[in-house]
């Protein structure tokens, strides 16, 4: 299993944190260096807060990927999309949208929703995002420049 990503920043609000804590575990195992950007709380916080850490790492290329996880994953995919540049991909279905939004989206963001998408299910959706290439062809890139 080779990861694309050496460097990932993670985030979450209160609803992720347990599987936040997983993924940490799972990412450094594979040597990959994780940029911890919160929340370290179970005390109510604020999805769009933590998107926007995970924005700005990748666009200060403190990160080449992120991960964010909050109760649906939805809330923080709407946040972090609002940034030119960031993909980010909802994947609770698990290993076909995540390996699907790397080789056709280059998704650089995977988000899922600990309250939608179990443990074991989230931990091989992580794994497919991170070893998945972008499928570097013209009709993807010619998307993807359309939506810059
Ligand atoms: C928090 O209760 C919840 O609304 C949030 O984690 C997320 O699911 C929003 O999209």
């Amino acid at each position: 299993m080779t990861p694309i990503f050496k460097k990932v920043a993670i985030a979450c609000d209160h609803a992720g944190l347990p599987l936040k804590k997983v993924f940490i575990k799972t990412l450094e195992s594979l040597n990959i260096t994780v940029l911890d950007l919160g929340t370290f709380t179970e005390e109510s916080s604020d999805y769009p807060d933590y998107a926007q850490h995970v924005v700005t790492s990748l666009r200060n290329e403190e990160a080449q990927a992120g991960v964010l996880i909050c109760g649906t994953g939805i809330g923080m995919s709407i946040a972090a999309n609002r940034h030119s540049g960031i993909r980010a991909a909802v994947c609770n279905e698990g290993t076909t949208s995540a390996r699907l939004a790397r080789a056709h989206n280059n998704a650089n963001i995977l988000c899922l929703g600990e309250r939608l998408i179990g443990p074991e299910a989230a931990k091989d959706t992580l794994l497919t995002f991170i070893t998945t290439a972008f499928e570097n062809e013209e009709r993807h890139l010619r998307r993807l420049n359309k939506i810059i």
